[in-house]
């Protein structure tokens, strides 16, 4: 059976839906909120506010422009986590309401593994076992990759996600939320050794940001002191060399759970997976030491709904269904 699964992803601040046809995705609606810039970051009550008026729509546009009626789907599949708990509800139930009516099985997804899965998307796919290194906006992690339906994490921040970092210390140069993608932008303009950062690296596969975005916040404070226009004359070369550092501190860990493991299959994905250094730096390295490395579109990976359907259409095939009194898990662990 070639299932057509209907995906919703709400789990922070991205509305989203996806039709999947027999593992082939037709379509990755999404409506990003732009209510919360003014907050400079994602005030969790107006995301849940903004996804319910926005959910009817992306559905509707989802199974509209995928030329499919409801009446041909064979399952409604839903972010059950992790994620804000009032943004998860909304997907939640609309998938729910969705199930009952149309009389069709529930498929709950785990956002951090369907940020792994996004690789099945498209072509290349990578081989198992292979290495993921998600990094995103709430995550950072190192997970073994066993097979669609297994993995595992075998190291993650103790702390902060290195998105995290990136948006903090672009807030700290007082660039718009989310400031990620500008740092890239910048830094691709900058010298990423004009000014160097302290290791706060800890021992093993874990990983910690909150150093450094302590000593980026000192860093700041020290030179605006000579200097209050620090920031405005240096930008390109601060946020090039910032980059630079958050790049090889997850770079040295990749090296390190390559050695651990012997698998030099490597993916990347999450939002911070879109940034140039990251991307540019794996495939530099992939060439010297012979690692076959994967790199998702932009468009699959920041939030998005393509990824809870190739999910789905894997859990599908498997069988496994959630029951009608699933509820959302904010801290939903990856193989939970
Ligand atoms: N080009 C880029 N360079 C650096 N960071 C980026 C870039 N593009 C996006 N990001 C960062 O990616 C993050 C958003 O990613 P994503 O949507 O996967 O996170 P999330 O869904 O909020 O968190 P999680 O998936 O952990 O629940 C933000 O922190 C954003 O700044
Ligand atoms: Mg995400």
């Amino acid at each position: 059976m070639q299932p057509v699964i209907l995906a919703i992803e709400s789990s922070c601040d991205e509305t989203s839906a996806s039709v999947i046809q027999a593992g082939k995705v037709l379509n990755n609606v999404i409506a990003s909120q732009t209510v919360h810039q003014k907050y400079g970051g994602v005030v969790p009550e107006l995301a849940s506010r903004a996804h319910q008026q926005q959910i009817q729509h992306v559905v509707n546009e989802a199974l509209t422009s995928a030329g499919i009626r409801a009446g041909q789907l064979n399952a409604i599949a839903f972010t059950r986590g992790p994620g804000l708990l009032g943004s998860l509800l909304v997907g939640v139930s609309f998938a729910k309401g969705m199930a009952l009516a149309l009389q069709l099985p529930l498929i709950e997804v785990n956002h951090m593994e369907a940020h792994v899965l996004a690789h099945f998307i498209d072509d290349p796919k990578p081989d198992f076992p292979f290495l993921c290194l998600t990094v995103s906006g709430g995550h950072t992690q190192l997970v073994m990759v066993r097979d669609h339906l297994h993995m595992e994490v075998i190291g993650e921040t103790r702390d902060d996600a290195i998105g995290e970092a990136f948006d903090k210390a672009a807030k700290m140069m007082e660039f718009p939320y989310p400031g990620g993608p500008l740092i890239d932008k910048y830094a691709q303009q900058g010298n990423p050794k004009a000014f160097t950062f302290p290791q706060t690296s800890i021992p093993g596969l874990d990983f910690s940001f909150s150093g450094i975005k302590t000593a980026f916040l000192y860093f700041l404070r020290d030179h605006k002191k000579n200097d209050p226009h620090f920031v405005e004359l240096y930008r390109n070369d601060i946020c090039a060399s910032l980059q630079a550092h958050l790049v090889g501190m997850v770079m040295d860990k990749l090296k390190q759970a390559v050695t651990h493991t012997g698998i030099n299959r490597v993916a990347i994905a999450g939002g911070v997976a879109a940034n140039s250094g990251l991307r540019k730096t794996l495939q530099v390295h992939a060439r010297q030491s012979g690692w076959r490395v994967f790199i998702p579109g932009f468009q699959f990976c920041t939030d998005n709904a393509a990824m809870i359907a190739i999910a789905a259409h894997y859990k599908y095939l498997a069988k496994r269904f959630a029951s009608l009194d699933v509820a959302p898990l904010a801290n939903l662990s990856v193989g939970e």
